[in-house]
């Protein structure tokens, strides 16, 4: 085993939500050393434009290079769909966005050809998925369509009821005269709501319909790429080292993030100024 291969994998998204990537990433390849930032200070990335969003991600990797990462995961899907090239041109480790993975399961999974993509303004606005889908399967017919209450929604914790309910049934309802029979959830918040939006594509008139997100796709992606490269941590029997950098710590942050995402963040988890990256140190602590 390299040198290489016991250092961290950095996780970055634009708040909790990148925590069901980590997840994801934990269970497939436990003996990794993480370190995850949330950019939780300036969290939406969603409705921002794309030099903004490109801006954001630069300040994140970064500050995560400067912790000596064998590799980065963008689990953000606004900021893969915005940054990822951005950062691939600027680093010389290897890069992973949650768009590839999911796009590749969604294409051989689709009988109909017929596949909705949900996201946020942005995402949907980039193109990344359309494009990703169709480049892997021409003769798909892609309903993009952006969900921008739906981040909000999962971050109050209203996963079910009647607000949530119409809200997805009011963005679901071009689906209704479609064949779609695969949705890709894509971004970082919507497998929270995945019962919620589970019951709103079963109230309509669809073939039986299949609902894929990121989080796994890219575990994969990445146990795949860094053991190809020869530097997954395997030699390690215990659970690699997680560490949490946070660039704001609103109140109950951690409870919420907890509650949603199963990952203990009590005292490991420090608050960061990336925008400050040549200190690149943590400022204060939770412990
Ligand atoms: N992480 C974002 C994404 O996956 C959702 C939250 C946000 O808008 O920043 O697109």
């Amino acid at each position: 085993m390299t040198d290489t291969a016991t250092q961290p994998i950095g996780i970055f998204d634009s708040g909790v939500g990148g925590l069901t990537v980590m997840r994801a990433v934990i269970d497939r390849l436990p003996g990794e050393n993480l370190i995850y930032l949330g950019d939780t200070a300036r969290v939406p990335y969603g409705n921002r434009g794309a030099e903004t969003v490109r801006r954001y991600a630069t300040n994140a990797a970064a500050f995560l290079s400067s912790r000596d990462i064998k590799a980065l995961v963008v689990a953000c899907n606004t900021a893969s769909a915005f940054a990822l090239e951005t950062l691939r041109q600027r680093l010389s480790i290897p890069v992973f966005g949650v768009i590839s993975p999911v796009a590749r399961l969604a294409a051989t999974h689709s009988d109909t050809g017929e596949i909705a993509v949900l996201g946020t303004r942005g995402t949907i606005r980039s193109d990344a998925y359309q494009q990703a889908l169709l480049n892997l399967r021409p003769d798909l017919n892609v309903h993009p369509i952006a969900c921008p209450l739906l981040v909000p929604l999962a971050e109050e914790g209203w996963l079910d009821g009647a607000v949530t309910d119409q809200v997805l049934a009011r963005y679901l309802q071009p689906l209704a005269s479609t064949e779609v029979d695969t949705v890709i959830l894509g971004c970082t918040h919507y497998p929270i709501l995945r019962d919620a939006i589970a019951g709103a594509t079963d109230a309509l008139p669809l073939p039986k319909t299949t609902l894929l997100d990121s989080a796994h796709a890219t575990s994969e992606a990445v146990a795949e790429a860094l053991g190809e490269a020869g530097i997954l941590n395997q030699a390690s029997a215990t659970p690699g080292e997680r560490r949490f950098f946070l660039t704001d710590l609103p109140d109950g942050f951690i409870d919420t993030a907890e509650q949603f995402f199963g990952c203990s963040l009590r005292g490991d988890c420090e608050h960061i100024d990336i925008t400050d990256t040549t200190s690149a140190a943590a400022s204060s602590t939770t412990e």
